[in-house]
């Protein structure tokens, strides 16, 4: 059932290329620079959406945040992102003309669950975006997006993810050429851009012995810090949840601009910093900031592509080139340094301690 994996984290991460197909599959239109989804919005609904607001816990909430960027960016929509258990429905004069997003892999966490009936209670339209066919969330909103990530049985999510942001990405060019902010050309390169992905990721996972030896180096460290900018930020806010989770590590994400806002204080030789420094993450920028960690004594471990000047860092792993989506490639070397970290440890990999696949208490 693992088909030879040890682990069904390390078998997910593995499958992140088929998933990615799986997820792609029919919905790409390249002749008309469209993508032809499984939802019908109302004639005129999509011109007349005044905000898109997504909620979700966990590593949906860190998709999201990827989303929502990507929505503003491609759609040029107004999107914003809120952590379920927090969120309240401001819907303004018409609530239906907001579109409340719930992003959850398993279509059943109660925190997400709540607050999309509190939308769907105010009047505002309300969209699936899961893997799981008949879950509760597909029966209580308008709409359904599956993103086809296939079953994930590890406790950590890494396939979802992936998935969730590519599902997310193809709506985001849906509603730009719907509402026409977004141009044929455009469009045509956003997509070619997403049919490299599952090349990319492949490139990432062939990688996976470099990873293990960065892991054997920094396996001790007291501390794991994640940062990046843009796209780059959820990476990072992800990149240290799944390795907090699956190691027992302390792990914490953070903006890269925010390391001087306090951050920096904690930094040592034993807390390796690693960073998103593709493209969609003003790398360079970052790289200044790393080394301001780096002259404090930490490792400096970098995501990189090409053209960045990498001479300073202490680690390097190459991520092929796909635009705003490198974040996104970058973020399976996280998935794979956090499984090697705790895997090196022994650590209940597939089942962490205190943790449970779907959280259905608010
Ligand atoms: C992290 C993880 C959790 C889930 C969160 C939301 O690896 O698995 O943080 O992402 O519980 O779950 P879903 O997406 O099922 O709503």
């Amino acid at each position: 059932e693992k088909g030879g994996y040890e682990h069904y984290m390390r078998k997910e991460i593995h499958e992140q290329p088929t998933a990615l197909r799986q997820t792609l599959s029919g919905r790409i239109d390249l002749d008309r620079g469209d993508v032809d989804l499984d939802v019908d919005f109302p004639q005129g609904y999509l011109e007349s959406l005044e905000e898109i607001q997504l909620v979700s816990c966990g590593t949906s909430y860190y998709a999201s945040q990827y989303a929502a960027r990507l929505l503003e960016e491609i759609a040029d929509v107004r999107a914003s992102v809120e952590i379920a258990s927090e969120y309240e429905f401001d819907g303004g004069r018409d609530p239906w003309r907001t579109l409340v997003i719930a992003v959850t892999q398993s279509g059943e966490t109660a925190d997400t669950l709540s607050a999309i009936r509190r939308a769907a209670g105010a009047g505002a339209r309300t969209l699936a975006v899961t893997n799981t066919l008949g879950s509760s969330v597909t029966r209580e909103t308008n709409d359904t997006l599956f993103i086809r990530a296939g079953p994930e049985i590890g406790v950590a999510a890494t396939k979802t993810f992936a998935s969730q942001v590519v599902t997310l990405a193809l709506l985001s060019v849906a509603i730009g050429r719907e509402r026409g902010t977004l141009s044929t050309a455009n469009a045509r390169t956003l997509l070619e851009n997403l049919r490299t992905l599952p090349g990319a990721v492949q490139q990432v996972l062939d990688e996976e012995e470099h990873v293990l030896e960065a892991a054997r180096e920094y396996q001790d460290s007291e501390s794991f810090f994640f940062v990046g900018r843009r796209y780059g930020y959820p990476v990072a806010l992800e990149g240290a949840l799944k390795l907090k989770e699956i190691s027992y590590d302390h792990a914490e994400g953070f903006a890269a601009g925010e390391l001087k806002h306090g951050p920096l204080a904690l930094v040592s030789e034993q807390t390796p910093v690693l960073a998103v420094l593709t493209a969609g993450s003003d790398g360079s920028e970052t790289v200044n900031n790393l080394t301001e960690a780096q002259a404090r004594g930490a490792p400096a471990i970098g995501t990189v592509s090409d053209g960045l000047e990498t001479k300073s860092l202490d680690w390097t792993f190459e991520v092929p080139e796909a635009d705003v989506f490198e974040p996104l490639v970058a973020n399976v070397y996280f998935q794979l340094f956090a499984y090697h970290v705790a895997n090196l440890k022994g650590r209940s990999i597939d089942k962490p301690r205190n943790l449970a696949k779907s959280v259905t208490v608010e």
